[in-house]
């Protein structure tokens, strides 16, 4: 089978999440990394695409000339993923999907509800895949929590308890480190900062894994570093379409606590925790059961997680095979559409632009609960309501 071809905007050297982005197109040969606009600085992203490997005709110094570029060329990139800070990605991801290329965008997909809507628009009058890289969705053992509650494993789900909590923006002495300035202004960070780059990857985990969508919250939110405007820890209480209640905490000044990302879902019947830094094991307790693991990689796991798993048990999987999931799923809905031929519908499971949509719905929702102290606001986007 013929490689895909895969441009990349963004996620030039020294960028955060440049390199999962690599290695997870990598990993399973399907795709050809032949074109890029990787840095807000023109020559170095030309020099960075060529050290790359990509060819001097690909290695664009910017978004534009990429679209200008690659538009015409037969051999034209199948995949666009967008890695740029977050205030870019509406205007980037729109340009590439109107024409016509498929795109995978980084979270948050836009920084508005509006933006957010049309986005997922355009997605469906144009045809073209709209990705959006909840990368932590693709790991094998929270898809195998996803099949557990959809076969009923946990029987009815009551609460779902999702975190995301670091602590390295948590020196006041970073203020004015720029990777960490950017993050707390309101201009280039939007309405807000920590609940907006942490708290909606564990919203969208709560409903990934539960199957259901948040409809209400109720938000606390907390500045604690003097000088920031924007939020730095954030309490959110969701209620969700199915029943679930949710819990979530997300927070960067969590001192001592690394990533920080877990999820636990209490149903009637059982429940199951899971933290990213343990990603290869899950723990399930059926009610008045004992604590069991379940490794990634055993015998007799859901199909789900077995598709999502490559490496032999006792070996660790990391975050970009995560990705690398997402990736293979969006490779096999493209190279369907080639080959004329329905994708395997277990492919379906990438984060796409309604969920990116969601997202910001919960975001805005969050930020106007939290200056009504806390009143339940409706989350969903108005197109969805
Ligand atoms: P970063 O600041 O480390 O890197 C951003 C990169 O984009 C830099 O190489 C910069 O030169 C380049 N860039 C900026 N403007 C550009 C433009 N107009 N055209 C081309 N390149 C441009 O940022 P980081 O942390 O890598 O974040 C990038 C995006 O990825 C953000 O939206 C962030 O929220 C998201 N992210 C997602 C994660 C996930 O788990 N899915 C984890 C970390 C970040």
């Amino acid at each position: 089978m013929a490689r895909l071809n895969w441009g990349m905007v963004g996620g030039g050297k020294g960028s955060q999440i440049g390199p999962a982005h690599r290695l997870g197109t990598a990993v399973d040969g399907k795709y050809s990394f032949v074109a890029g606009a990787l840095d807000v600085n023109a020559d170095a992203g030309r020099a960075f695409a060529q050290e790359l490997g990509v060819a001097p005709d690909r290695a664009y110094g910017d978004w534009r000339e990429m679209l200008e570029g690659e538009r015409n060329r037969s051999d034209r990139c199948d995949l666009v993923t967008v890695a740029t800070p977050n205030a870019t990605h509406f205007e980037i991801t729109k340009a590439f999907l109107e024409a016509g290329f498929h795109v995978l965008c980084e979270k948050p997909m836009t920084m508005t509800v509006e933006e957010g809507e049309e986005i997922v628009k355009i997605a469906a009058k144009t045809g073209q895949l709209c990705g959006v890289n909840y990368g932590y969705s693709g790991y094998s053992l929270v898809r195998h929590m996803r099949a557990m509650v959809a076969r009923g494993d946990l029987g009815d789900i009551r609460v779902v308890v999702a975190e995301f909590a670091h602590g390295h923006h948590a020196n006041a002495a970073d203020m004015d480190n720029p990777r960490v300035r950017w993050r707390y202004d309101p201009a280039q960070a939007g309405v807000s900062a920590q609940f907006a780059d942490c708290g909606i990857h564990a919203l969208h985990m709560a409903s990934f894994v539960t199957g259901q969508e948040v409809t209400a919250l109720t938000s606390d939110f907390a500045a604690t570093v003097p000088g920031r405007v924007l939020e730095d820890d954030a309490m959110v209480s969701f209620r969700m379409d199915g029943g679930a209640v949710g819990r979530l905490w997300t927070s960067s000044i969590a001192v001592g606590r690394m990533h920080g990302l877990t999820l636990q879902v209490f149903g009637s019947k059982g429940g199951l925790r899971w933290a990213q830094e343990q990603p290869n094991q899950l723990i399930w307790t059926p009610v008045s059961g004992r604590n069991q693991i379940i490794e990634r990689g055993e015998a007799g796991l859901s199909p789900e997680a077995d598709r999502a798993s490559r490496v032999t048990m006792g070996h660790a999987e990391g975050m970009p095979l995560a990705f690398a999931n997402i990736y293979s799923d969006l490779a096999e809905v493209i190279q369907a559409r080639k080959e004329g031929r329905a994708p395997d519908p277990a492919a379906d499971l990438y984060p796409k632009a309604v969920d990116g949509l969601r997202s910001m719905a919960a975001v805005h929702a969050a930020v106007a609960s939290a200056k009504a102290d806390g009143a339940w606001t409706d989350a969903r986007p108005p197109m969805l309501r």
